[in-house]
């Protein structure tokens, strides 16, 4: 059995998109999509919002396997002004909190009106950076996950549920 299946996904999805619907009425939000991981989770999201709202991808990474190198590396920039946008990042999961912790002080440095992350995932036994989260899916346990845009050393993103992997493996 998956650890999350696509239906509970999907619902926790919808209802994220509600509620952040609700919150950014009339304040057409600007989305910062990270790659790779968030691709799935920020197509569904993105378009089960009722509000008007802009979308970008930039690219940063830090795994190599299933461990945490401790770098970041920026692959693909941020092209879109955020200078007084009111943004909301999408993660598909704040593991450590070490990608955001590097990240977020970059954006702030632009001066966005506003800035919150929404991360589907939150290992929050894992937190070594403390990340304020305003809108987290599911908090889970300290266990790798695959699937529904979450890779295994670049594989298992196509899978449409979540899975955890077994203790053995990892
Ligand atoms: P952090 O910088 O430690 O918070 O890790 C964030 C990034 O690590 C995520 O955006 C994922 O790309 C990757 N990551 C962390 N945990 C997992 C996992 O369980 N499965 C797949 N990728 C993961």
């Amino acid at each position: 059995m998956p650890y999350l299946t696509r239906q509970v996904i999907a619902e926790r999805v919808k209802e994220m998109a509600m509620e952040i619907s609700r919150d950014y009425a009339g304040k057409k939000p600007l989305f910062i999509s990270i790659l790779n991981g968030s691709f799935i989770f920020s197509a569904d999201l993105f378009r089960s919002l009722t509000i008007e709202a802009e979308i970008c991808f930039i690219k940063l990474a830090s795994y190599k396997g299933t461990k945490s190198t401790g770098q970041v590396i920026t692959s693909i920039g941020l092209d879109t002004e955020v200078f007084d946008r009111d943004v909301l990042i999408l993660e598909d999961i704040v593991d450590t909190g070490r990608t955001l912790h590097q990240f977020l002080p970059q954006l702030e440095h632009q001066q966005p009106r506003s800035m919150r992350v929404c991360a589907l995932l939150h290992k929050a036994e894992a937190t070594i950076h403390l990340v304020d989260i305003a809108y987290t899916g599911f908090t889970i346990p300290d266990k790798f996950v695959v699937g529904y845009g979450l890779d295994y050393d670049g594989l298992g993103r196509n899978i449409d549920a979540i899975w955890q992997l077994a203790d053995r493996e990892q």
